[in-house]
């Protein structure tokens, strides 16, 4: 007869439990998105992201020095234009408010904190799309990578150590890689958001951003079906072979599956994008006294880390990361 198995006997004390933890969070694991917004003088509250802005350049920096106070890995910027047009030419004017923030990020850090900006047209679109339209509104794919490419370079110049591609075109990391190094930018890093899925939880971050898709449209042209699972794998090795250095899977908790296979699959590191609708339903609840929050949030993070992402994108990375720090 063996001996009874007492998986118990390591979860006794606090201290045992620490001790055989698999997974740790720590705030570098942690980075924090923000909006920036163009021709505004005051912060704007986010009424569905409840304790995130639409700031002004001053109150962006400020912002982004509390997080780096409070330890965590990197920022990432979206840019909050005051007009659009038909091609989001705010994203790689050198004027654009996203290159004029990240210029002001740069010389307050330096390479101190990792800054990352987020790429794509769809804040910067009159029709909210992430690509270029033709006359018959499909999305050009090959003319909206050329202007990733040039945004990528803008950016870069502007000072983003990173540049996140999210717009989910056919060979969008390849062009952006070739642009960056033509320009001069060969260690500006590529953060491929991979595997993104059509996702009922954009929801807030498109009242963020202030972006409506034209006549009810949708990016599921563009963004993965969710009913897909092996197609990520061929979205992240494309990335990797064209030339990104760290791979992301959006949304997160709806994709754990996902992110463990490309845990196995791949070698670069990995990312997870908990985005607007999973901050929001965690807030929503705890300020209805369901849930606890802090608690929530530490869980849901840490399943992040354990299903193998190195480091999670989320609207709560200071505020856990003010928590981690204790
Ligand atoms: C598109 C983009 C989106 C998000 C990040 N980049 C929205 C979309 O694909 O419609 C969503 C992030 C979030 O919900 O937090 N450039």
């Amino acid at each position: 007869m063996f001996p009874l198995e007492r998986p118990r006997r390591l979860r006794r004390t606090a201290a045992l439990r620490r001790l055989v933890a698999e997974t740790c969070l720590q705030p570098d694991d942690l980075i924090a998105p923000f909006f920036v917004a163009e021709g505004v003088s005051e912060p704007r509250a986010i009424t569905s992201l409840p304790g995130h802005f639409q700031h002004t350049v001053a109150s962006l920096v400020d912002a982004a020095a509390a997080a780096h106070r409070a330890g965590v890995g990197g920022i990432l910027l979206f840019g909050v234009p005051d007009a659009k047009d038909e091609t989001g030419s705010g994203a790689f004017n050198p004027d654009g408010i996203a290159q004029v923030a990240l210029r002001a990020l740069r010389d307050r850090f330096g390479d101190d904190l990792v800054i990352m900006a987020d790429l794509c047209l769809d804040e910067y679109t009159t029709h909210g799309h992430c690509g270029v339209l033709r006359s018959d509104g499909s999305i050009d794919n090959d003319a909206t990578i050329e202007l990733y490419a040039r945004a990528a370079v803008a950016q870069a110049d502007a000072g983003a150590a990173v540049v996140a591609p999210s717009g989910m075109m056919d060979g969008q990391v390849g062009a952006i890689r070739a642009g960056l190094d033509a320009a001069g930018h060969e260690d500006t890093v590529i953060l491929a958001y991979a595997a993104k899925y059509a996702s009922g939880l954009y929801g807030p971050f498109r009242d963020a951003v202030g972006v409506e898709i034209a006549d009810g449209g949708d990016r599921r042209g563009y963004q993965q079906d969710y009913r897909n699972r092996r197609e990520s794998w061929r979205e992240a090795r494309a990335d990797v072979e064209q030339g990104a250095d760290i791979i992301m899977v959006k949304p997160a908790m709806t994709y754990l599956d996902v992110l463990s296979d490309l845990r196995h699959e791949l070698d670069v590191p990995l990312c997870a994008y908990h985005v607007s609708g999973e901050y929001a339903m965690v807030k929503a609840a705890a300020a209805n006294g369901w849930i606890d929050g802090e608690a929530v949030a530490l869980e849901q993070l840490t399943a992040v880390r354990r299903a193998g992402a190195d480091f999670v994108l989320t609207y709560f990375a200071t505020e856990i990361a003010e928590v981690l720090q204790g």
